[in-house]
Parts: structure tokens; C-alpha cells; sequence
């Protein structure tokens, strides 16, 4: 393909847009006042679009680009992209996998610990002065405990290594159980949950894991449990979630993702006892420069040779 035309939609960091636009004729449709106008101007132009795990892209998008070819996506989750509108154009689509397994899993486990012994909640306590005026709430154990993983791939098999290394007791819920490994599988989430002190979330989002954590689950993990999740905000009831919080039934989150991100329900950041981070999981900076190589390298063979190092399509 000589001299592609993309359409990039939405800004990630200023180094990345920069490179993008100085290596490739780039439309930036979050600049555009009108959105629709645009694609219905420049739509035929475009033949890759690149985005994110944030901006995904719709249906909608790609009807106005009657010449896509491929989208190249930022991030491995790739659920806000319309993926059966993709197959149906035979347009290609890849994401950003492997990269980021071990930043997100080493989140996991901080945001498990940081629940457990209070992290938070204790920097908090300091700040305000309370050290000597008032005590502090002892914490929960991590070491040796149960380890529930809702989603043993990638990222759940790194959460699994490191919490091996905390001696905890780990089992797992997939749609089939995984002969590669040896840890124990539940069949039943609501099982696993009721058998955990901790569950990590770390399964795909997108329609097949749509509100997957209910309220039985949640129960299930009951007022001793905590759930962490570094997945997506789409596969945990949210407000049912809120509800068992506020009423005890669940003992604690930590969540770095959300229903509606950047919307965090009032209710959570009125208990103290929550970690609540702004989606970060993949969030540093050595990983999320090697995602953009990703991203860059899928970008070249594509334009080369029309093949994708990274295919999720
Ligand atoms: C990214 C993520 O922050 O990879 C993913 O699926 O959720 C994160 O790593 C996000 O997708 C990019 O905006």
C-alpha cells in the first residue's frame, strides 16, 4: 500500500500522536468540530484507522470508511471495537498483547495487597494527622491465602506466578478448565467465589463476560472477601456491587476499572476501606512504550505486506 490515509480516534500521548502524523497522512477525528460532517468528507480517503482500547471504533465509523482495510488498535482489550462489523468487511484488526502482562498483573497484586493491609487508607490517615490522635485498623493477611482468578490467560497466569511466590492457595474459573496448568479449576464462579479471599478479575470484556460478577457472586465472595479488578468495569454488576459494599455483604474492591470510566459511582469514594485508581494497569512507562512499538510494527508490516504482527482479526 502506497501512502495510506489514516484516521486516528483519539489522542494518546503527545509523542505518539506527533510520530503518528509525521510518519502518516493522519486525520484526528477528536479535533474535529463535527464529527459526522468529517466522515462524510473525508471518509473514502481512509484505509487504516488507528485507536485504542479506550476509543474502540463502532459500527457506525466504519460504514462511513467504505475503504478500510484495518484498524490498528492500543491496548490489548479490544471490546469497544465492533469486531463482527471487522469480519464482516474482512477488515483486519489487531491489538497490543504480552507487552503488558507483567505491569498488569504486578497492578493486581498491589492493588490486592494495598486493599489487604490498608495502603490507601493509611496514607490517607497520616496526611490528615490522625498517626497518635486515633488508631489505626489492623488489615487482612495476603500471604497464604485463596486466590480466586476469574480469567486464567495471559495476565491471569502472571497474577497466578507472582502469587505463587505469596504461598497462596490459587484456583481458577475459565469456560474450560486449562490442561497447561496445574491449579485447581471451579467450574462454578459463584463456587470459586464463595471458596476465595481474594478474586481477580483478569478475563476479557466485551459480550461474552457482560455482568459475568453478580450480585450471587459477590455474595458469594461474602463480607471476609475482596474482589480486585484490572479486567473491564463491563464484567462486574456495578450498581449490585455498590449495593453489597454499602450493606456489608462484600468486604472490600479494588478497582482500576469502571462501568462508565471516568464516572465513579459517589457511593465507593465514600468508603474509606476501597482502592479506587483511574485505569493504570498497563500505565508505565516502559510498557506503554512497548505497546506503541506494537502499535507501530503492526502499522509497517500492514503497509508493507499487508500482514499484522499482533491479529486479533
Ligand atoms: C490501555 C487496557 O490503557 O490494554 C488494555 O486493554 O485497558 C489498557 O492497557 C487502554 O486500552 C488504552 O487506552
Amino acid at each position: 500500500m502506497h501512502q495510506p490515509t489514516l484516521l486516528q480516534m483519539g489522542p494518546l500521548t503527545d509523542a505518539f500522536n506527533d510520530r503518528l502524523s509525521a510518519l502518516h497522512a493522519t486525520h484526528r477525528i477528536w479535533e474535529q468540530p463535527d464529527r459526522e460532517a468529517f466522515l462524510r468528507e473525508i471518509g473514502p480517503q481512509v484505509d487504516i484507522i488507528v485507536t485504542s482500547g479506550r476509543y474502540g471504533c463502532s459500527a457506525d465509523v466504519m460504514a462511513a470508511l467504505p475503504n478500510l482495510k484495518a484498524i490498528i488498535s492500543f491496548g490489548v482489550g479490544y471490546d469497544p471495537i465492533d469486531i463482527d462489523a471487522a469480519r464482516a468487511r474482512n477488515i483486519r484488526v489487531s491489538n497490543t498483547p504480552d507487552v503488558l502482562n507483567d505491569c498488569v498483573a504486578d497492578l493486581a497484586m498491589g492493588l490486592m495487597i494495598a486493599s489487604a493491609r490498608r495502603i490507601a487508607q493509611g496514607d490517607r490517615f497520616v496526611r490528615d494527622g490522625l498517626w497518635g490522635l486515633q488508631p489505626f485498623p489492623l488489615g487482612s493477611r495476603v500471604s497464604g491465602k485463596r486466590l480466586g482468578i476469574l480469567g486464567l490467560g495471559r495476565i491471569g497466569k502472571c497474577v497466578a506466578r507472582r502469587a505463587s511466590g505469596f504461598d497462596m492457595d490459587i484456583r481458577y474459573h475459565n469456560r474450560r478448565p486449562d490442561p497447561t496448568v496445574s491449579f485447581g479449576y471451579e467450574a462454578s464462579l459463584v463456587e470459586l467465589a464463595q471458596w476465595a479471599d481474594y478474586l481477580v478479575l483478569t478475563c476479557v470484556g466485551g459480550p461474552s463476560t457482560q455482568g459475568l460478577v453478580n450480585s450471587e457472586v459477590l455474595a458469594a465472595l461474602g463480607p471476609k472477601g475482596t474482589l480486585i479488578n484490572v479486567a473491564r468495569g463491563s464484567v462486574v454488576d456495578q450498581p449490585a456491587l455498590v449495593e453489597l459494599l454499602l450493606e456489608g455483604r462484600l468486604g472490600g474492591a479494588a478497582l482500576d476499572v469502571f462501568a462508565e470510566e471516568p464516572q465513579v459511582p459517589a457511593e465507593l469514594l465514600e468508603l474509606p476501606q476501597l482502592v479506587l485508581l483511574p485505569h493504570v494497569g498497563s500505565g508505565t512507562h516502559e510498557t506503554r512504550r512497548q505497546m506503541e512499538e506494537l502499535v507501530f510494527e503492526n502499522l509497517a508490516t500492514f503497509i508493507s505486506r499487508g500482514e499484522l504482527v499482533t491479529p486479533v482479526l
